[in-house]
């Protein structure tokens, strides 16, 4: 059922600031402020030194974001790998290792067969799952559940910033049992994670800024998307949720390597989306904006108000977001870079809720 959405995906960007928040507080108690993990979710993170994160598509994009995350708050060495390549890679799982996948269906048939492989090589396994019925929950040793409701929509939205919201979670409880965050610091990253729904709810009444956007994003032939540090993962999901469903040739950037390759393509009929939070390489985001506007490229600025306004780019700015605690932001500027792709393909005319050729489970290879 719909709703009075005019598609599931609409419905389901709608729902996440509900199912967001519910996912959260099944992960804190927000009476102390602090990350409280389910009883089944037993992991100890301060005797493990290694952690290897598998998953596919969307949910290997939620994997980059949980790698910094767990490098920055709990200085745990992560990898990651796309699925397909970490099952045939067959890297090899030595030490006090934990092997975390990460799946809304569950059923992914690449992410299914790493998990096997981790297992068969000795390592625990833990999976973020949505579907709590499905194999890869079945085959985990611990399922950390995303409390996202059915997705039906082919394209992932309130999974992936339900999977967000329980390895942000994971990360600050890691921060703790490794000794890396005070019991402050903590508290203030849950205070940001528990607010994340009512900021969300914000940013869905600026809509109509993104529909303007989408008017002009669906005359495009190619995007270019940037961002750096946790943008650069979102960057990436912007790109694929474009080509998904407007059939647009869209590319994700990490900013710093625009001058390596893609500045070569920068022109007046490229449009550029750049992910511009308020964060430590801001600064940095800045600088390849400029280089961007000094080719004549046509800027598309997701960011906020102020720090684009000192910075100069007020202009550019075609999407104000809050201003939020730099952990956060991955969940809230998910939600401008779901809303884009749907936009435009709806201007389009397209079939946003089964894209030509996709399925929503991937079970064969
Ligand atoms: C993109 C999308 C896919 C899935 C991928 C993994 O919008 O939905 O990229 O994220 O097929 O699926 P799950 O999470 O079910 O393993």
């Amino acid at each position: 059922d719909k709703g009075n959405y005019s598609h599931f995906m609409a419905k389901e960007i709608h729902e996440q600031p509900e199912v967001v928040g519910r996912t959260v507080a099944h992960y804190v108690d927000l009476a102390t402020g602090t990350v409280r993990l389910p009883e089944e979710v037993a992991i100890d993170f301060a005797a493990i030194d290694r952690l290897a994160i598998a998953a596919c598509g969307t949910a290997y994009y939620a994997g980059i974001i949980a790698k910094y995350w767990f490098e920055q708050l709990a200085r745990l060495p992560v990898e990651i790998d796309v699925a397909s390549e970490f099952r045939y890679r067959e890297p090899p799982l030595t030490g006090r290792g934990l092997a975390l996948f990460i799946s809304q269906s569950g059923e992914t048939a690449d992410t299914l067969a790493s998990l096997r492989y981790a297992k068969a090589a000795g390592w625990p396994a833990l999976a973020v799952v949505n579907v709590a019925t499905s194999t890869i929950a079945r085959e985990s040793d611990v399922v950390a559940p995303t409390l996202a409701g059915p997705e039906i929509g082919v394209a992932s939205t309130k999974a992936f910033t339900c999977q967000l919201a329980v390895l942000l979670a994971l990360a600050i409880h890691a921060g703790r049992a490794r000794g890396v965050l005070s019991a402050q610091e903590e508290q203030e990253l849950v205070d940001a994670l528990v607010g994340v729904p009512s900021h969300m709810t914000k940013v869905l009444a600026r809509e109509t800024q993104v529909e303007q956007v989408a008017r002009d994003l669906a005359k495009a032939r190619d995007v270019l998307y940037l961002g750096r540090g946790l943008s650069y993962a979102l960057a990436l999901e912007g790109a694929l949720k474009l080509k998904e469903l407007s059939y647009i040739h869209a590319e994700g950037y990490a900013a710093g390597e625009l001058k390596h390759g893609p500045i070569a393509l920068i022109d007046e009929a490229m449009p550029v989306i750049v992910l511009a939070p308020r964060d430590k390489v801001f600064e940095k985001t800045v600088s390849n904006v400029q280089e961007v506007a000094a080719r004549g490229g046509r800027i598309i600025l997701i960011g906020d108000a102020h720090a684009a306004g000192e910075a100069g780019l007020a202009g550019e700015t075609a999407v104000v977001m809050p201003e939020v605690h730099p952990a956060v932001v991955p969940l809230l500027y998910a939600l401008p870079v779901q809303l884009l792709s749907y936009h435009t393909a709806r201007v389009m005319g397209k079939d946003v809720d089964q894209p030509r050729n996709l399925a929503k489970s991937v079970t064969v290879e």
